[in-house]
């Protein structure tokens, strides 16, 4: 069992990371190898609409044709058996290096048919973890639920099987003194980060273990 793991965020220690590495805890405490990459340090673009990967007998036909710090790594993901993606909430959607990502490590195996379907060579399992600076109930207000969901589908539909958690309130700076930052109060920040940021840990931890459990 290998379960992959990408970071979405361009801080390797913080909430987003965190929860990612925790994740991949739980895989490994069910004995999968785990690996994780930090999307921000490689060198990659979102999809050039190149349709190369939907060019009927074509040499890219269900791949991506773009060759950059990506391309191994699509190859690895093929071989593994989970993945785990994990990303802030940037102005109300993933960050611009996750969803450059997504499309491209997820349109070639989508077919352009009715229905659509995924050629994606075998059934993996994905987990998804969401972090963001707004609460649950503002989370609802903000509609944010519909991409979470949108993006649990299309990851179903294309690797076969889907989850998603999301960290809320999360701490966001080192010091909330030096940031100009009225709209949140640092103590109840501090109290949230000692009280639920740690269950969060845990729902990382079991979403890993359920991933790397048996198919
Ligand atoms: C550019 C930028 C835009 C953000 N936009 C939102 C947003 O629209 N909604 C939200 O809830 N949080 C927003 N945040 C806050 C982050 O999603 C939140 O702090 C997240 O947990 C940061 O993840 P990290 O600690 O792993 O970097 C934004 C942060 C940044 C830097």
């Amino acid at each position: 069992m290998k379960i992959m793991a990408f970071n979405g965020s361009p801080r390797k220690k913080w909430n987003t990371a965190t929860l990612v590495e925790k994740a991949l805890e739980g895989a490994a405490s069910q004995g999968a190898k785990t690996e994780l990459i930090h999307l921000y340090d490689l060198n990659f673009k979102g999809c050039i609409s190149c349709f190369a990967c939907k060019t009927k007998s074509g040499k890219s036909y269900g791949r991506c044709a773009v060759k950059d710090d990506l391309t191994p790594v699509f190859k690895r993901i093929e071989k593994a058996d989970a993945i785990v993606l994990g990303s802030p909430i940037y102005f109300g959607t993933v960050s611009g290096e996750m969803k450059s990502f997504m499309e491209r490590s997820l349109f070639p195996y989508t077919t352009y048919t009715n229905p659509y379907t995924s050629i994606f060579p075998k059934k993996i399992k994905a987990g998804f973890i969401y972090t963001m600076n707004v609460p649950e109930e503002m989370m609802q207000e903000m509609g944010y639920m519909q991409q979470f969901k949108l993006h649990q589908m299309t990851l179903q539909r294309i690797y076969g099987d889907s989850e998603y958690i999301c960290s809320f309130d999360t701490y966001q700076f080192e010091d909330y003194s030096k940031v100009l930052s009225t709209r949140f109060d640092p103590v109840k920040k501090t109290k949230r980060r000692e009280e639920i940021f740690p269950v969060d840990c845990q729902k990382a931890f079991d979403m890993g273990a359920r991933l790397a459990g048996e198919k």
